[in-house]
């Protein structure tokens, strides 16, 4: 029995990992799920795993180093899985400071925790050796990369090239936690996974916030011409894929993970319409993103070949069930969408249809 370290757990991502952790890996870890509960975290996302006797929840900040330790010793963690993070492009274009923190600042301080606890010799400053086992997943993303042409895949080896204050404060953590692999020996690995759908997304990404505008007729905001292109994943192939590293990962390497799955913006918004029966009358273009990103798309054939990883969800069934679980859970929606989500909506929206 292995004590997972899941950070960022209550958000869209981790709550989906941690659910099949607790759900579809029954005896196999304790899941300690740290998250500072921002706007974007939410335990109406964990109600599945609130009574599990192998789930502990701990509100607190990845930055909170004393917190760190403490958890480290308490619940003696063999495995960290990063998820925490800033993680909206248009907020780290509004305000980036807390951008630079959580991302940077948080995945050092976890960083410095997990070589502590995990060296076999206290008095080994560097070059440590580690207990058995053990590993630091840094969760990061596609968007290192930067935007692609009309053509060519992203390799791990691409160039890291970020164009948005988001994605450069997500490349710094990736480089802080390959230096701790090549300086001090962590056994870490790194994931780039391109753009993630499924139940429990927050709608401020592109298609939650399509489909509850849509639910409520409101005209559907599309950046500059609609013609960007995103690699969808469903979040449920990411987790397993994340679990395919945390199980067989080689310490030190990248993987990507993504869908083989390129859908122009306009493509996804008119699939969504057509699947709620909606008029494209609806779709209103709107001011661009500054520094827009026209392309992303993964080559995943490290992942698949070396760790036998391959997604399951097709885009359309993926897309279509996703609608549908946005139609029965309703109510999850609509406490999601609260003042606070207004206040955001307005402020975003608001100056770029001016
Ligand atoms: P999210 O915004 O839904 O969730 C982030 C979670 O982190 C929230 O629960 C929030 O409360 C928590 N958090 C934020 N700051 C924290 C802090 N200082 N301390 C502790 N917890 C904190 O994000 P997501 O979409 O689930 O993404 C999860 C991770 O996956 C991120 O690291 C993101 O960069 C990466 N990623 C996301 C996508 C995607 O399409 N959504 C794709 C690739 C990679
Ligand atoms: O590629 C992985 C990344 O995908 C993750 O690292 C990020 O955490 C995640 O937010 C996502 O970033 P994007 O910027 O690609 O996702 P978003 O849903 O914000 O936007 C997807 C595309 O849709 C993008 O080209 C911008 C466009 N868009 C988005 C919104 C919210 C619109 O046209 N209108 C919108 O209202």
């Amino acid at each position: 029995m292995k004590s997972l370290l899941v950070t960022g757990g209550a958000g869209f991502i981790g709550s989906c990992f941690v659910r099949r952790l607790l759900v579809s890996s029954p005896e196999k870890h304790n899941v300690i799920n740290l998250d500072a509960l921002t706007y974007a975290g939410n335990l109406e996302n964990l109600k599945l795993a609130e009574n599990n006797q192998r789930y502990i929840f701990i509100k607190g900040d990845i930055c909170d180093r004393s917190l760190l330790e403490k958890i480290f010793s308490k619940y003696e963690i063999d495995g960290v899985i990063n998820f925490a993070a800033e993680s909206h492009v248009d907020r780290s274009i509004e305000n980036p400071e807390e951008f630079i923190r959580t991302n940077i600042m948080g995945t050092q301080a976890l960083l410095d925790a997990a070589k502590k606890y995990w060296k076999l010799n206290s008095s080994d400053k560097y070059c440590a050796q580690y207990r058995d086992g053990v590993k630091f997943i840094q969760v990061s993303t596609d968007e290192v990369y930067g935007e692609l042409g009309p053509s060519g895949l992203f390799s791990e080896s691409t160039p890291l090239s970020p164009n948005s204050p988001y994605s450069a404060s997500k490349a710094s953590a990736d480089l802080l936690a390959l230096a701790y692999h090549n300086t001090f020996g962590l056994p870490i690995n790194v994931t780039r996974c391109s753009n993630n759908y499924g139940p429990y997304q927050f709608p401020e990404k592109l298609i939650p916030l399509m489909i509850n505008n849509c639910l409520n007729d409101k005209p559907l905001p599309v950046y500059g011409n609609g013609l960007q292109v995103r690699d969808w994943l469903h979040v449920e192939d990411h987790c397993e894929a994340i679990l395919a590293v945390l199980e067989k990962g080689n310490n030190g390497e990248i993987y990507n993970i993504g869908g083989n799955c390129e859908r122009t913006n306009i493509e996804v918004v008119k699939a969504i319409l057509k699947i709620l029966k909606k008029p494209e009358s609806l779709i209103s273009y709107v001011k661009d993103r500054p520094g827009h990103d026209k392309r992303y798309a993964i080559n995943n054939a490290k992942i698949k070949n070396n760790l036998g990883w391959a997604p399951k969800h097709t885009f359309e069934t993926g897309i279509d069930e996703t609608i549908d679980w946005y139609l029965k859970n309703e109510e999850w929606l609509n406490r999601v969408v609260n003042g606070k989500y207004t206040d955001y909506y307005e402020r975003m929206y608001g100056e770029k249809n001016e």
